[in-house]
């Protein structure tokens, strides 16, 4: 196994996720999913492990439609992926034929597919969809999209009606075909995207029939595999030694951190030495504090911007004061730290925004005393540092 940081892993390197991937099929059995976490959680390599491990009988398309950008080329890319598997079955190559009679067409291999400009995309998922239910052998067909909410964003920038439209008629298919299901997932969170929407006149909840599915950091002993498997890559013997349980746990379980953390290890003069506890600290605190931005953490101050737009700023204040405080703080507490320099903004406004720092997993409140908190010690430990000037003061579980 190599260290891979944010790459691209060979299934076998994928660590973990057999628990998440059997309860996404379960759920898949039932109805769709959208699947969502933070950024860089490992969504992608769910996807990955999913449709390598889906049921025999499920036929899955996985597609990355970053840079799709418009409907007619979504619809296009489904009907690429289903003609090689409705072409024995059913007339699906005359329709595609006929269609690009019809409507001209974009030659990709093979296949000639049709241009589904104008409205025409709409009727061309109906259509495609009506010769699934009709094929008998297939049983379930199963679409992951992933980075789906930067193709809403794409095509609404050219034009928002349409992004509208195609949530809502894919959302239409779901209800109306047995067979189908959808896996949503993306970098930046739908919620955001369907926000941007409503402000432009969209009034409908277009995930509402889907089971939302949290990607959550990996569970203990997961990680603790993965950084060991990391730290035997590059040699270093670790018997004997809770490193890397220590790593681990120093960086939330996050794999993507802990595939950072080996990487910073390796660079070391004497990689195969295995590293004290307090080197350990100082490598990471050093990652965190390093002005390049090594493990990319800048962006979760970034996007702000783009999430809370008119709202940054006090979304800003509320975090500023929760990484000040060394322990959790009450809600209340933490509202008014922020309040004094917005007093134009209403309570209301205040708890809508805790609750979306919540969703978009800054903040996490204790579920028993439902104080506030940053949700990953590694994010509250850069804000510490970077927007607090502060010296780092929570050092993680490393004693
Ligand atoms: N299960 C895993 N086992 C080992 N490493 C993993 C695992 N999941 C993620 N990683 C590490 O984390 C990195 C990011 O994973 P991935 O690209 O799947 O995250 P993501 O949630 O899709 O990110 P983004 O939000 O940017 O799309 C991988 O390149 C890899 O280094
Ligand atoms: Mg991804």
């Amino acid at each position: 196994m190599k260290i891979n940081p944010g790459g691209t892993l060979a299934l076998e390197d994928i660590v973990g996720r057999d628990a998440l991937v059997q309860d996404i099929c379960a759920r898949l059995d039932q109805q769709s999913v959208v699947l969502v976490a933070e950024r860089r959680m490992g969504k992608t390599h769910v996807l990955a492990k999913l449709s390598a491990e889906a049921p025999a009988s499920w036929v899955v398309f996985r597609r990355d439609v970053e840079g799709v950008r418009s409907a007619a080329e979504f619809v296009q890319t489904i009907v690429a992926d289903l003609h090689p598997h409705l072409n024995a079955s059913t007339q699906f190559a005359d329709w595609i034929k006929a269609r690009a009679a019809d409507l001209g067409g974009t030659k990709i291999g093979p296949l000639t597919l049709p241009n589904f400009q104008g409205k025409h995309w709409k009727q061309a998922l109906c259509d495609t969809f009506d010769h699934v239910q009709s094929a008998k052998d297939l049983t379930r067909v199963v679409f992951l999209w992933d980075e789906i909410p930067w193709m809403i964003q794409n095509i609404a920038r050219a034009d928002a009606q349409e992004a509208m439209e195609l949530l809502d008629v894919l959302r239409a298919l779901r209800q109306q075909h047995a067979k189908l299901r959808m896996v949503f997932t993306g970098s930046i969170g739908l919620h955001h995207i369907v926000r941007q929407l409503k402000a432009q006149g969209y009034t409908n909840a277009p995930t509402n029939d889907m089971a939302a599915i949290e990607v959550t950091p990996l569970d203990a002993p997961d990680a603790t595999r993965l950084a060991n498997k990391l730290l035997q890559d590059i040699g270093c013997d670790t018997q004997n030694s809770t490193l890397a349980a220590d790593i681990a746990q120093a960086v939330d379980g996050v794999p993507y951190y802990i595939h950072h953390v080996l990487s910073d290890i390796a660079k070391r003069r004497n990689a195969q030495a295995v590293p004290t506890r307090t080197e350990l600290r100082q490598q990471i605190r050093a990652a965190i504090q390093s002005a390049h931005d090594t493990w990319n953490l800048k962006h979760f101050e970034e996007r702000t911007q783009a999430y809370y737009g008119s709202q940054r700023d006090a979304c800003l204040a509320l975090l500023d004061g929760i990484a000040a405080a060394p322990n959790r703080l009450d809600v209340q507490t933490a509202i008014n730290g922020a309040k004094a320099s917005f007093p134009g903004i209403q309570q209301n406004d205040w708890l809508e925004l805790v609750r979306l720092l919540e969703r978009d997993y800054y903040l996490l409140r204790d579920p028993d005393t439902g104080q506030l908190g940053f949700k990953f010690s590694v994010l509250k430990r850069w804000w510490q540092w970077h927007r607090l000037s502060l010296p780092i003061m929570v050092e993680g579980a490393v004693p």
